[in-house]
């Protein structure tokens, strides 16, 4: 059985106060939430102590969205994989859409970052996703297919074992535009067929979650396709209903 998975990265919002209220909020209501449904916080790298805190009694589980490409020393600027295991992270978010596009992560960038992560006990949350001019062109399997194989290729049946990956299409973050459930199951089933090129049966037991514009009015349809184990939420996973709401829809 894959873990069915509800994460919510809160991308650059919040205070640490107030990401702390939200993981509270969030966390007293975890009971409304099915128990075989993991709950995962993403908040900015200066509240995950808050975070930690408020969830330490809970299931859900603590992210860090994005972590150094380098071990440690002189990268001023720089958050390490082991300093974010150390503040209570169980998963850091690596290779998303952002980071690509406004940081020009690469996928040499992203092998040091998930070296590092894995090294460091970490379960990355690895993104993928094409730009709407990609998917208009008709490349949007060859993308997807060229960011599964150039970064998850080249794991150990172990290590890719502890990844969960996270299909988000450019088009539809932040845009409220959703891809239909057809569209997401589509490719969800590819990003499998993909991973079992290079890793058979186990293809079947890692969690693809969709993301971009997921909410409560949507998650449902979305979470019934086959090969979709739940969502990376991003604007919908600050408010505390609608974060409930996404992960009671299994
Ligand atoms: P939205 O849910 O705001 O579209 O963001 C999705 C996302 O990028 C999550 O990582």
């Amino acid at each position: 059985m894959r873990k069915k998975i509800v994460a919510g990265n809160w991308k650059m919002n919040t205070l640490p106060a107030e990401g702390a209220t939200l993981a509270h909020e969030i966390v007293s209501r975890i009971t409304e939430v099915p128990s075989d449904v993991q709950l995962i916080l993403a908040p900015p790298f200066t509240h995950l102590d808050r975070v930690a805190e408020a969830i330490k009694d809970s299931s859900a589980a603590l992210s860090a969205q994005n972590c150094a490409d380098r071990d440690k020393g002189a990268f001023t600027g720089e958050v390490s994989a082991a300093m974010i295991a150390a503040a209570g992270c169980t998963y850091v978010i690596l290779g998303h859409s952002e980071r690509r596009e406004y940081y020009h992560e690469t996928s040499a960038t992203l092998n040091s970052k998930m070296a590092l992560a894995l090294a460091n006990g970490l379960r990355p949350i690895y993104c993928v996703g094409e730009k709407l001019e990609e998917r208009e062109a008709g490349r949007h399997f060859d993308v997807v297919g060229a960011q599964i194989r150039e970064v998850l290729f080249n794991l150990t049946p172990e290590q890719m074992a502890s990844v969960v990956v996270a299909y988000e299409p450019v088009w539809a973050i932040g845009t409220g535009k959703t891809a239909t459930a057809e569209q997401a199951q589509e490719i969800h089933a590819f990003i499998r067929k993909t991973l079992a090129e290079k890793y058979g049966w186990l293809s079947e037991e890692i969690s693809i979650l969709y993301g971009g514009s997921c909410k409560p009015a949507n998650a449902r349809e979305l979470f019934a396709q086959k090969d979709i184990d739940g969502g990376l939420i991003g604007g919908a996973a600050l408010k505390a209903d609608d974060f409930i709401a996404i992960a009671r829809s299994f």
